[in-house]
């Protein structure tokens, strides 16, 4: 039997549409939601994705402000631009658009958003109340796949979860939210050996590495719940997952699309964690 689709997409728009609500309500109180986006260099991925999101607090009332950076920009002049947006008291959340250029410490900058606005939730201390089962900001990525499997109701309590993927963006964040859910979670990476067995034993499985359908058919345990976190390009232009979608499809019972699965939630929780760092400021 086919898959399930779990539809980001439409559940991203109900979240927008939640949000739109609470932007409008603290707008009646004088508060205005914003969101400042520094975007350092010329990655054209990087371009896309930013622009989605500024079109995206658009749509929902959330203030936006963009900083376009040299790529050659400095890392004094990049923290410094950091800092000043810290003491605006008009924004409320930051985003720093990762990857940035390689002369610059990335872990640095990051450490330099303001734990309170940083709405990605990858500063040090926002993660630290992840590991300690006190989460603020959680970042929007796993945060999004989270929310999906909830949609979709997926038992997560005893459940096999097994993240592909190691990333402090999706990977190591997401493993820490399945284990607060009583997940029985498994990381695997490049390195890891019997990829398939272990895949294969996932009751909820998930792809974050960004290799072109690396996970096969062999791979998905039946009935198995299947989320890609993976945007390849392929030579003709087209975009795909890190997950074999029509040879997955056929043994899961649920999987996220490529396009329009974990992509379009991963803004949506952005949006939210930018309206939750507004109330938390004011
Ligand atoms: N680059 C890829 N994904 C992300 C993300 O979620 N946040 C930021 N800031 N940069 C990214």
């Amino acid at each position: 039997m086919a898959a399930r689709i779990l539809d980001g997409k439409a559940l991203a728009a109900q979240v927008r549409a939640a949000v739109k609500q609470e932007v409008a309500a603290l707008s009646q109180r004088g508060i205005r939601p914003g969101l400042a986006v520094v975007l350092a260099g010329d990655n054209p991925a990087s371009r896309v994705y930013v622009r989605n999101k500024v079109r995206a607090c658009e749509e929902t009332g959330v203030r936006s402000e963009l900083y376009e950076l040299p790529a050659a920009v400095s890392e004094e002049a990049l923290l410094d631009r950091v800092l000043a947006l810290n003491d605006d008291a008009d924004v409320h959340g930051i985003l720093v658009q990762l990857p940035l250029p390689k002369h610059i410490n990335a872990s640095k900058v990051l450490e330099t958003v303001s734990p309170a606005k940083d709405i990605d939730g990858f500063h040090a201390a926002n993660l630290g109340a992840l590991v300690a089962g006190v989460p603020h900001m959680v970042p929007c990525t796993p945060a999004g796949v989270m929310r999906l499997l909830d949609h979709a109701g997926v038992q997560l309590a005893g459940a096999r979860a097994v993240v592909i993927g190691r990333s402090n963006i999706v990977g190591k964040p997401l493993a820490l939210l399945l284990l607060a859910r009583d997940a029985t979670v498994t990381v695997c990476h490049s390195k890891s050996r019997d990829l398939q067995d272990i895949a294969r034993s996932a009751d909820v499985l998930v792809a974050a590495v960004g290799r072109a359908k690396l996970v096969t058919g062999a791979m998905v345990k039946p009935g198995a719940c299947v989320i890609d976190v993976g945007v390849n390009r392929l030579p003709d232009g087209s975009l795909c997952g890190d997950v074999d979608f029509a040879a997955a499809s056929a043994v899961a019972a649920w999987i996220t699309p490529v396009p329009g699965g974990v992509g379009p939630m991963t803004i949506a929780m952005l949006l939210e964690n930018c309206v939750r760092a507004a109330r938390t400021q004011i």
